[in-house]
């Protein structure tokens, strides 16, 4: 049977997949985070899972602003790297797996979250960023990756609850499918930051640092929280953070919080990371 051998969550600040990409990362805006994401790196390396299950948001860069799907399944052989206006990132293809991505949806649906099926769809940095940090450079990704998209850009995104039910929901999905594979869960963007508007360049680290504390030991304290209240307080990007209750929900209600590291700032945002493991 699968099983869920770690959940993950990362901003996915697009400047880290630059910053990556032209191997940037020693020079000192950089170093910091850069020392910080290394551990994680290292932990990766020794618990590689077959499968990465990536939620995340597109950026209208594969749905566009005319379709959008509030939650998504990807159900590809492969995912093509999005073009986000300066030609796609020169990061490998990755490989779906789309057996189990159809039972993951056929599961969810029955499961009463109605996904919409994407046979073809190419991953922004939303997706292919949090790769980068966790696995670096390699020519081809160790894992195979199920893509999972939540709708934060278009008003109204769903809630953090909602969220945290489809975790629970991706869970079931998981702990059912035959094959014997180990799967990370990833949850990506966030913290707080705002790019636009009189508020652009909001952070607010005492909120991201009690959001993340609160999410590790005690999710349901905050899962309740409002769209206005993350505007208010983590700026109107810092909705991304409802995509990181959907790895806490696939995750047992009791975890080990393996490794942490917060770095402010990285480009606008309010960079977080987190590795949790199920308590035994
Ligand atoms: C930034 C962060 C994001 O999550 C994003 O999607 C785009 C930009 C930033 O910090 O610049
Ligand atoms: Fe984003």
């Amino acid at each position: 049977m699968a099983r869920v051998i770690a959940g993950i969550s990362t901003s996915h600040v697009p400047a880290i997949g630059a910053a990556i990409d032209h191997e940037k990362l020693q020079e000192p805006y950089w170093q910091k985070f850069a020392q910080g994401i290394e551990p994680a790196r290292e932990w990766m390396a020794e618990n590689i899972p077959d499968v990465c299950v990536v939620v995340f948001n597109d950026h209208a860069s594969s749905f566009s602003l005319e379709v959008i799907p509030t939650f998504a399944i990807g159900v590809a052989e492969q995912y093509q790297p999005a073009d986000e206006g300066y030609g796609p990132r020169q990061v490998p293809a990755a490989d779906g797996h789309a057996e189990f991505s159809w039972h993951i949806a056929e599961s969810l649906i029955q499961d009463e979250f109605d996904m919409a099926i994407v046979n073809r769809l190419d991953i922004d940095h939303g997706c292919t960023v949090p790769l980068s940090i966790l696995f670096g450079r390699p020519e081809k990704w160790p894992c195979r990756i199920i893509p999972i998209c939540v709708n934060v850009i278009q008003y109204p995104p769903p809630s953090g609850k909602r969220c945290y039910h489809l975790g629970q929901a991706i869970r079931r999905a998981i702990d059912s499918y035959h094959e014997d594979l180990t799967v990370a869960v990833f949850g990506t963007g966030g913290m707080s930051h705002q790019l636009q508007g009189e508020r652009a360049g909001v952070i607010n680290q005492d909120f991201d640092r009690q959001f993340l504390d609160s999410l590790v030991q005690d999710p349901e304290s905050i899962m309740e929280r409002s769209r206005t209240e993350y505007i208010r307080e983590a700026g109107s990007e810092g909705i991304e953070l409802v995509m990181w209750f959907v790895m806490r929900g696939a995750m047992n209600r009791e975890v080990e919080e393996v490794y942490r590291f917060m770095h402010v700032p990285a480009s606008n945002t309010s960079y977080g990371l987190t590795i949790l493991q199920n308590s035994q």
